[in-house]
């Protein structure tokens, strides 16, 4: 299977024209890959690059949504639902990621109906995952259990039929954004417990991305391991030049 590359903007670019800039050369990238790509911009980029996408026919980069609403409609003032996300062509919905649940508060259930409702409405999910440096401290082993228990609860209750629409992103979140990229065995031997764990609860095996100061350089490690199936790229997927790179270094 092909590995997936799926750049995760955050609160970047400043501007749309940069945003739009930004996501052209992601897509001539792309062209020159052995991966799949996605991009997830700020939901106010996210119509103006559905257009581009479209009308340049650069559908060969999906489309992702860095967060998610569990109502389709309603008094939720700021908040954006899947259906809404569906009709611009969004494929893809970063649900959990630790800067959520660090600045926004989010609880895993929280993250459990938003997963519910996205998948319901035929999004598919990279859910993020990862423990704080305490628990890594500890070893592996208890890396696996913290992770193992975060998706217990974050998938608790989702059809076996959605199940498969659901991608994990490994990301310690001592990694990211901070240049203190994961060893990569160790990263694969989380992915493999994940992967396990979830064959055993749900009779799946997920996709399972890698995330945490992947660039141009390291992505290969991580990439070359049968147990990643690519990598979740936040701060990387910004620089046009380097991004062009990690996208390249990707057979
Ligand atoms: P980073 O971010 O690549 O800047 O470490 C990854 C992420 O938060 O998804």
């Amino acid at each position: 299977m092909r590995k997936l590359i799926a750049a995760n903007w955050k609160e970047n670019p400043r501007t749309e024209a940069r945003a739009i800039a930004l996501f052209r050369a992601t897509a001539s990238a792309a062209r020159k890959s052995g991966a799949d790509a996605a991009v997830c911009p700020p939901f106010i980029y996210l119509e103006r690059i559905a257009g581009v996408r479209r009308r340049e026919k650069k559908e060969h980069v999906a489309l992702g949504a860095q967060d998610v609403f569990w109502e389709e409609k309603g008094p939720y003032t700021s908040e954006v639902g899947p259906k809404m996300l569906r009709s611009l062509g969004v494929r893809y919905v970063i649900i959990g990621h630790s800067e959520r649940r660090r600045w926004m508060h989010e609880t895993d259930e929280m993250i459990n109906k938003k997963i519910r409702f996205a998948l319901a409405d035929g999004l598919r999910v990279i859910l993020c995952v990862g423990e704080r440096p305490a628990v890594r401290r500890k070893g592996t082993a208890a890396a696996k259990r913290f992770v193992a228990g975060q998706l217990k609860e974050d998938l608790k209750g989702i059809r076996k039929s959605d199940a498969r629409r659901v991608t994990v992103a490994y990301e310690p979140i001592w990694a990211i954004g901070s240049g203190k990229h994961d060893r990569p065995e160790d990263a694969a031997a989380i992915a493999t417990a994940i992967k396990s764990f979830l064959k055993k609860a749900y009779h799946f095996s997920p996709r399972v991305l890698y995330g945490g100061s992947v660039d141009s350089g390291n992505v290969r490690d991580y990439v070359q391991l049968n147990a990643i199936d690519g990598a979740l790229v936040g701060g990387a997927s910004l620089r046009i030049r380097e991004f062009e790179k990690l996208l390249k270094a990707v057979k």
